[in-house]
């Protein structure tokens, strides 16, 4: 059976949905470059900083590094006022590592801005070696939030 353009769009929405967008950002004065448009260091740090809390609570890991993150596409950008979400995906388990990838939107325009297929966190023992975590699948739950970081965390029903 050949495939339809709405077969087309289910697989579209589908892969959509197994994206997780948690972080949405208001693009201020200070985010900007030369150019009045988006500064990709800005983008890149909240990238960064999202993206390591996700492998936190994936890897049940406090100790968790950026080991790799593979070429980054800017396709289009973002003005003062626009608001921008965060996309991110964990595609494999690794033996000490988490692997996602990565896609940043822009809602006002609501054109992909950047995608990246790559990045790669390890997470580490308290000698800052590489530590074995052990899972293989996405928890949605936060039943392995680090103990470290436990304290203090209450239930948000
Ligand atoms: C993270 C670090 C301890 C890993 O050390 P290492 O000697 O490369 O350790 P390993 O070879 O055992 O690799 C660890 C994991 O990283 C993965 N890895 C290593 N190099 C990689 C690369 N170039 N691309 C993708 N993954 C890679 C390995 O496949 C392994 O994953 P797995 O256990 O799930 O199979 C070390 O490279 C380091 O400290 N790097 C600096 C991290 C950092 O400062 N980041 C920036 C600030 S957060």
């Amino acid at each position: 059976m050949s495939e339809t353009a709405g077969d087309h769009e289910d697989a579209q929405d589908q892969e959509f949905h197994r994206m997780n967008f948690h972080t949405r950002k208001w693009v201020r004065p200070e985010d900007l470059n030369a150019n009045g448009t988006l500064f990709g260091g800005s983008l890149l740090r909240w990238i960064d900083d999202e993206a390591v809390v996700y492998a936190m609570i994936q890897l049940g890991n406090q100790r968790i590094v950026t080991k790799y993150i593979s070429e980054i596409n800017f396709r289009a950008s973002a003005v003062q006022g626009d608001i921008i979400e965060i996309g991110l995906q964990a595609t494999h388990f690794g033996r000490t590592s988490l692997t996602m990838r990565c896609e940043v939107r822009n809602i006002i325009t609501e054109q992909i801005i950047l995608s990246i297929s790559k990045i790669v966190f390890v997470g580490l023992d308290e000698h800052g070696m590489p530590k074995e975590h052990g899972y293989k699948e996405v928890t949605f739950e936060r039943d392995r939030f680090p103990e470290g970081l436990r304290r203090g965390l209450r239930r948000i029903t």
